[in-house]
């Protein structure tokens, strides 16, 4: 992954040009890539869209880049619960908490992570 400051701030990541995923995937963002303190999922929804939230489940250890994404959702690969890639929501139990999300831009054909800011 080819990570490059943007001289937006200290917190954005160029992750790469957009179609560093294929619709419908997702990978692992890790804290030595981001400077986050925790690894990052990014999420491409099969209509193109970019979205990050924090990687691991808020309900037990699991890894939500590893889960499936369906429509603007991703499902956790441990239990099944279902998390909003727009704003984190949970959306069925187990869990009950809401997933962390972080600001995701396609700027010029670049995918842009602001890590640790709040998807608008
Ligand atoms: S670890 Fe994700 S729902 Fe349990």
């Amino acid at each position: 992954m080819d990570t490059e400051p943007t001289g937006d701030s200290p917190r954005t990541v160029d992750l790469g040009e957009v179609d560093m995923l294929e619709p419908g995937t997702a990978v692992l963002v890790s804290g030595e890539t981001s400077g986050y303190p925790e690894d990052i999922g990014l999420f491409r929804t099969e209509a193109g869209d970019y979205y990050a939230l924090d990687d691991e489940c808020p309900h037990e250890v699991a890894s939500l880049s590893e889960g499936w994404i369906e429509g603007d959702e991703i499902e956790c690969p441990l239990h099944s619960s279902r998390f909003d890639l727009r704003d984190g929501k949970v959306l069925c139990l187990p869990a009950l908490n809401d997933a962390r999300t972080h600001k995701v831009e396609v700027r010029d054909g670049r995918v842009l992570l602001f890590p640790g800011t709040d998807a608008p």
